[in-house]
């Protein structure tokens, strides 16, 4: 199983990250490709639209590296703590930028054809703060499934696991170990 997992936390030892690699690592045949996004240099979404006129972007980033590793991966996996009730800016920049992993489809505006080969499985995983996060952020954990059926990812799965804070050991809470549970299984099929 090919595993691409993207921690959006600036924290590469984070909650975020405790989390996600628990959930990715451990697996008998997992080829896995991990990225700390505070790592790469990946710039906003421009709204050029060459991507609809060309199979690319034109921005030339560490975005190209993102791309080929969704065009190989059998599962994408994005996590990110919650900052301000939302995903982080590092994450959010490369959601925005999967923009070029859609063409435009005949049918006129707002009709689009993923690029992505169909089949993959998609993880959203969220942490945060609030103890009652799980029940108040699903706006947040809903739009990933929007998203990930966007760009063809028919399976999808969105996780917020709540009441983390920076000093905490995640993996110690029933909820972040519940959550790895869920996206093992989820990722296994
Ligand atoms: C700038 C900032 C904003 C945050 N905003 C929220 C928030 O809106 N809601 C929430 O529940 N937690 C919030 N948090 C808490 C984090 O989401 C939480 O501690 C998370 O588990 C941190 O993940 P990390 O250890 O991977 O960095 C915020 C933390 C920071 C640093």
């Amino acid at each position: 199983m090919k595993v691409l997992a993207l921690n959006g936390s600036p924290r590469k030892e984070g909650n975020t990250a405790r989390i996600l690699r628990k959930s990715v690592e451990e697996h008998e045949d997992v080829d896995l490709r991990y990225h700390d996004l505070v790592d790469l240099k990946i710039r906003d979404c421009i709204s050029c639209r060459h991507c609809k006129t060309h199979d690319s972007c034109s921005i030339r980033d560490d975005m190209t590296i993102i791309y080929q590793d969704m065009r190989w991966a059998d599962a994408i996996v994005l996590a990110s703590p919650i900052y301000m009730s939302a995903e982080t800016a590092l994450l959010k920049a490369v959601v925005d930028r999967t923009y070029a992993l859609v063409a435009s489809a005949e049918g006129g505006p707002g009709k689009y054809r993923p690029r992505l080969a169909p089949g993959k499985r998609g993880v959203a995983l969220f942490t945060c703060g609030n103890p009652k996060g799980d029940e108040t952020l699903v706006c947040v954990r809903d739009r990933y499934y929007q998203h990930f059926a966007f760009l063809g990812v028919a399976q999808a799965k969105s996780i917020i696991v709540p009441g983390l804070s920076p000093g905490m050991d995640a993996m110690e809470t029933v909820k972040a170990q519940a959550a790895v549970e869920e996206i093992k299984a989820f990722l296994r099929g």
